[in-house]
């Protein structure tokens, strides 16, 4: 049994997490180049948590140039097993609506200019993305949102897009048609290289606009963003609070294999 290391990556509008005991920073290297901030250590209640803006502070990051190898593999040096990532999403339902959170159970992933991967040099594996988040997270995060009162949906569909410029109205209503429940631009390859790194994963969604697709709702702007996404900083971190303060001291098995996805992943033999 290892100690449970709870991480939060913060997106857009979550550039910190107050409250946190015994507040360290620390700049963690990695061999992949640098995460996107300075890590920040600290605790809540008995649980340690590691935080990470996902743009740097002062949104300085657009999404295809955040390294995402280089937050993952600081976030694993620095002990995480479970990790929490905040993301902003346009929804593609009606009933999804701006400052519902969604706790997503799949991605699609449409981004293409993004290393996605820790392996290949050499190290050939292959992990399984079928279930690609921890369902005791997910059940844990759904459980803080109802003691905080704050409007949770849980499973859904997650697609990334590149980006940085939001979908045009056919991708948009393409997208909605396949199914998809919301869009986002960064949950992948994060999802992916924390499986690679043995990380327990799990997105929570936040719902900011209605992307193009909605007859009532005007184009998505950065302005409608960052008006809806200020409502949901606030709740974002009373969930995250609460998750942590009943969070087990011991790592959990993943039922969906995220704690020994390597166990079974590697092709290349090793060298002799
Ligand atoms: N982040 C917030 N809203 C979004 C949208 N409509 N498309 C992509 N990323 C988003």
């Amino acid at each position: 049994m290892s100690r449970a290391v709870l991480g939060i990556i913060g997106g857009s509008g979550v550039y910190d997490l107050p409250g946190l005991a015994d507040l360290r920073e620390e700049a963690v290297g990695t061999p992949w180049g640098d995460p996107s901030d300075v890590l920040r250590f600290g605790r809540i209640g008995e649980t340690s948590i590691v935080f990470l803006p996902r743009h740097g502070r002062g949104h300085r990051l657009s999404p295809s140039d955040i390294n995402y190898r280089a937050n993952i593999d600081a976030m694993k040096r620095a002990g995480v097993t479970d990790l929490v990532s905040l993301s902003a999403c346009g929804s593609f339902k009606p009933d999804l609506q701006p400052g519902l959170f969604v706790l997503v159970d799949q991605f699609v992933d449409r981004t293409h200019r993004r290393e996605s991967s820790f392996f290949g040099a050499g190290c050939v594996a292959h992990v399984s993305m079928a279930h690609p988040v921890g369902p005791g997270l997910v059940a844990r995060l759904a459980a803080a949102a109802e003691k905080e009162s704050v409007a949770c949906r849980r499973g859904g569909t997650y697609v990334c897009m590149e980006g940085p410029q939001f979908s045009s109205y056919a991708e948009s209503n393409t997208y909605r048609h396949l199914g998809y429940d919301v869009i986002g631009m960064t949950a992948m390859p994060e999802a992916k290289l924390a499986r690679e790194a043995e990380i327990t994963y799990a997105t929570l969604a936040m719902v900011t606009d209605f992307d193009c697709w909605h007859p009532e709702h005007d184009a998505v702007d950065v302005a409608d963003v960052i008006k809806v996404m200020h409502r949901n900083t606030e709740k974002a971190r009373r969930v995250v609070a609460r998750l942590a303060a009943d969070f087990p001291r011991e790592r959990e098995d993943c039922p969906a294999g995220s704690h020994k996805a390597l166990d079974t992943a590697i092709m290349t033999a090793p060298s002799a």
